[in-house]
C-alpha cells in the first residue's frame, strides 16, 4: 500500500506566547529534542517512508534546515517535501495543501506537528502499527478528563461503532477525544476539496471525520494506555517536558 505521512507544523501557537514569536512550535524543545521529533519517530516506527511536512511561510527556511541538513531525518526516511500553509485555514486545508504531490490511490497518515504519543506497552504499539498497515479509515481515541478542548466521539453504547465527532463540544458526549492521528484513503482528497469553513473560520478534520462516518467507514483505535500530550499551552509544554524527562533519563 502506497502511504505518505504528513506532519502539520503550521498554525500560529498564540497559546505560547512569547515562545512562538521567537520559534514556530513544532520545533520547540521537549526534554532533548524538538517536538516535530516525536512525531517523525512515530511514523517512522509505523512503516511510513514518505513524509510530507507543512510549514507557514515565513518558518519554511528553519523547517528545511533542520528537517533536510541539521538533523538526521533525511537518512531516516525515503524522501521529505516542506510545503507552506499560506495562512493557517485548519487542519483540514493539509489535504487541498498535499493533494499534487500525493501519487493516485494512496493512502494519508495526518499528524500534528504538536502532538506526542509515548507508549508504556509494546503491544499497543504493536497493534497500532498492524492496523496502520492493513486497514485505512480510521482515527484514534484517548480517554480524559476534561474532552472539553478537543474533537470529542460518541460511541455506540458498549461498542467500538463511532456515532458521531463534534469539535470542541461545551457537553461531551463522552470523554473519549481524538488525537493528532488520522490515517485515510485517497478518497479523503475529494472530500477535503468540498469542505466549507466551521464558525471559527477552519476547515475541521471532524468534518472530514463525519463525511466517512456517514458512508460507514469510520473505525476507531482506542488506546489504552498511550501517554499523550498537545502542547497547545504553556502548561501543556510543561507537563511533557516533566513527563519526558522523567521516562527518558
Ligand atoms: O490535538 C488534538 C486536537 O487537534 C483534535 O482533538 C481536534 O479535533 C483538532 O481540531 C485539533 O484541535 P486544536 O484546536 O487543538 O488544533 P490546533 O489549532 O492547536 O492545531 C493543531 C496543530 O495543527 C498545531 O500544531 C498547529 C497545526 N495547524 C493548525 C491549523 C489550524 C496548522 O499547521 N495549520 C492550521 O491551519
Amino acid at each position: 500500500m502506497n502511504r505518505i505521512g504528513i506532519v502539520l507544523c503550521g498554525g500560529v501557537g498564540s497559546r505560547l506566547g512569547q515562545i512562538t514569536k521567537a520559534i514556530p512550535k513544532s520545533l520547540v524543545p521537549v526534554y532533548n529534542k524538538p517536538l516535530v521529533d516525536y512525531q517523525l519517530e512515530l511514523f517512522d516506527y509505523l512503516g511510513i517512508r514518505d513524509i510530507i511536512i507543512i510549514t507557514r511561510p515565513d518558518t519554511y527556511d528553519l523547517f528545511t534546515n533542520y528537517l533536510l541538513k541539521d538533523s538526521n531525518w533525511v537518512e531516516r526516511f525515503d524522501n521529505i517535501k516542506i510545503l507552506e500553509q499560506k495562512t493557517p485555514g485548519g487542519i483540514a486545508q493539509a489535504y487541498q495543501i498535499v493533494y499534487n504531490h500525493v501519487p493516485e490511490g494512496a493512502s494519508t497518515l495526518l499528524g500534528l506537528g504538536d502532538n506526542i504519543f509515548y507508549f508504556t506497552d509494546e503491544n499497543e504499539k504493536q497493534k497500532l502499527k498492524q492496523w496502520c498497515d492493513i486497514r485505512t479509515n480510521f482515527i484514534t481515541t484517548i480517554s480524559v478528563k476534561d474532552p472539553r478542548p478537543y474533537g470529542v466521539v460518541k460511541f455506540v453504547e458498549n461498542a467500538d461503532v463511532i456515532l458521531d465527532v463534534v469539535e470542541k463540544p461545551k457537553d461531551p458526549p463522552s470523554n473519549e477525544i481524538i488525537p493528532g492521528l488520522y490515517f485515510f484513503d485517497y478518497s479523503v482528497f475529494e472530500k477535503a476539496k468540498n469542505l466549507q469553513p466551521s464558525p471559527r473560520g477552519e476547515l475541521e478534520i471532524t468534518d472530514v471525520q463525519k463525511l466517512y462516518i456517514n458512508e460507514g467507514k469510520l473505525a476507531a483505535f482506542r488506546f489504552k494506555s498511550v501517554f499523550w500530550y498537545d502542547c497547545g499551552t504553556i502548561q501543556d509544554l510543561l507537563d511533557a517536558n516533566n513527563f519526558m524527562h522523567i521516562m527518558e533519563d
